[in-house]
């Protein structure tokens, strides 16, 4: 049974007047040249809360070191995390290759096509899922992200709270019956590119809109108050000491994180978490000789560093120090000079580091 919300709705006219308006006016993207189910996958993973406007050149940059699956299901790990280097939730392309070099060994390297084989894929959830699904198979399957519901719950006057898990479900289930099954593509594109132009978060052009006339929330002037977003709870701050150590030849030394959780896999700085950022030098020391597992002595305070991720605010204080001991490196650690350490990705908060520490003479 149709979804009751669409009963008195013209379901072919908005597919018309939605997938007309987006064939003449969607924006020239390097994604949309053609239909390579890896292309369309590579971006659709990028552009997951990141903007089209940032994803552009990263995009470009992955395709010419990635060209084809097999380029990045065997790829190095550290070369993957230097292409995303900036973007942000490196998960994400972590997860990529698992799921690439499966789709290599289970399937031959051709990405799947159906909704359970390709859902079944590492780091692919259902609006990936469906956003391939249509954009490179031309299959009717909801691709639903924030874009989506904004201009969905304007159009059909929803009111539930889309940042709730659950809500999503709600929205696929409408657009079962709402996709235009001849150009599933055009309509999914068509409904994330009206969001991104048109149907805003702020200040909607509702007077551009091709869909005006369907708009539940524009026939009755309540588009403003939708859709209906709880707010998240605010990021908490974690003040930080990180440590630029030299040694006697002027290299810096770098570690590899863990690779698990937060920004796996990613170079930085030695640092340590500090309750304050009252400047005692030996409580410092101490602490740092601990993570680092040598004696160390600390310098000066050079710089501040804030970086705020979605649910943490990192507040550094990045300070030099000094290790007494040449030729000395750990699993995991090493000492690089100012050409080395481009090779390496780090965390945007630490590229600051780089840049501060290597432009000035300290
Ligand atoms: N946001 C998410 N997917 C997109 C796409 N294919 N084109 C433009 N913006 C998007």
């Amino acid at each position: 049974m149709q979804h009751e919300k669409l009963n008195e709705f013209n379901i072919s006219q908005f597919q018309q007047d939605l997938i007309n308006w987006f064939k003449e006016n969607q924006r020239t993207l390097p994604w949309r040249e053609n239909k390579d189910p890896y292309r369309v996958w590579v971006s659709e993973i990028m552009l997951q809360q990141t903007r089209v406007d940032t994803v552009i050149p990263y995009y470009l940059n992955f395709m010419r070191e990635f060209p084809t699956l097999e380029d990045l299901a065997y790829a190095e790990e550290d070369r993957i995390l230097k292409a995303w280097e900036g973007l942000g939730y490196y998960s994400r392309v972590r997860n990529l290759q698992t799921a690439v070099r499966e789709v290599v060994e289970e399937y031959n390297a051709a990405v799947p096509d159906t909704l359970k084989e390709i859902s079944a894929l590492k780091g692919v959830g259902p609006y990936t899922a469906g956003a391939i699904l249509s954009i490179a198979y031309a299959k009717p399957e909801p691709a639903v992200d924030g874009n989506v519901m904004r201009v969905l719950s304007r159009v059909l006057e929803i009111d539930e709270d889309i940042a709730k898990a659950k809500t999503r479900k709600t929205f696929e289930a409408i657009i079962y019956d709402l996709i235009s099954k001849e150009d599933p593509s055009s309509f999914n594109q068509g409904l994330m590119e009206l969001g991104a132009l048109i149907c805003t978060p702020t200040s909607p052009g509702c007077l551009l809109c091709p869909v005006r006339e369907h708009c539940m929330a524009y026939n009755k002037g309540i588009q403003d108050t939708l859709p209906v977003k709880s707010k998240k709870k605010k990021a908490k701050r974690k003040l930080m000491a990180a440590f630029v150590v030299k040694d006697e030849d002027g290299k810096v030394l770098i570690e590899k994180r863990p690779d698990k959780g937060l920004l796996a896999g990613l170079w930085q700085f030695p640092n340590v978490e500090v309750d304050s950022h009252s400047f005692n030098k030996e409580e410092m020391a101490e602490a740092l000789s601990l993570a680092i597992g040598k004696p160390i002595s600390i310098r000066d305070r050079i710089q501040k560093v804030e970086h705020v991720f979605s649910h943490i605010v990192w507040d550094i204080d990045v300070y030099t120090a000094v290790i007494p001991i040449k030729e000395w490196e750990k699993e995991g650690q090493r000492f690089v000079d100012q050409y080395q350490i481009e090779d390496f990705a780090f965390p945007v908060s630490h590229q600051k580091i780089i840049k501060h520490y290597f432009s000035e003479a300290f």
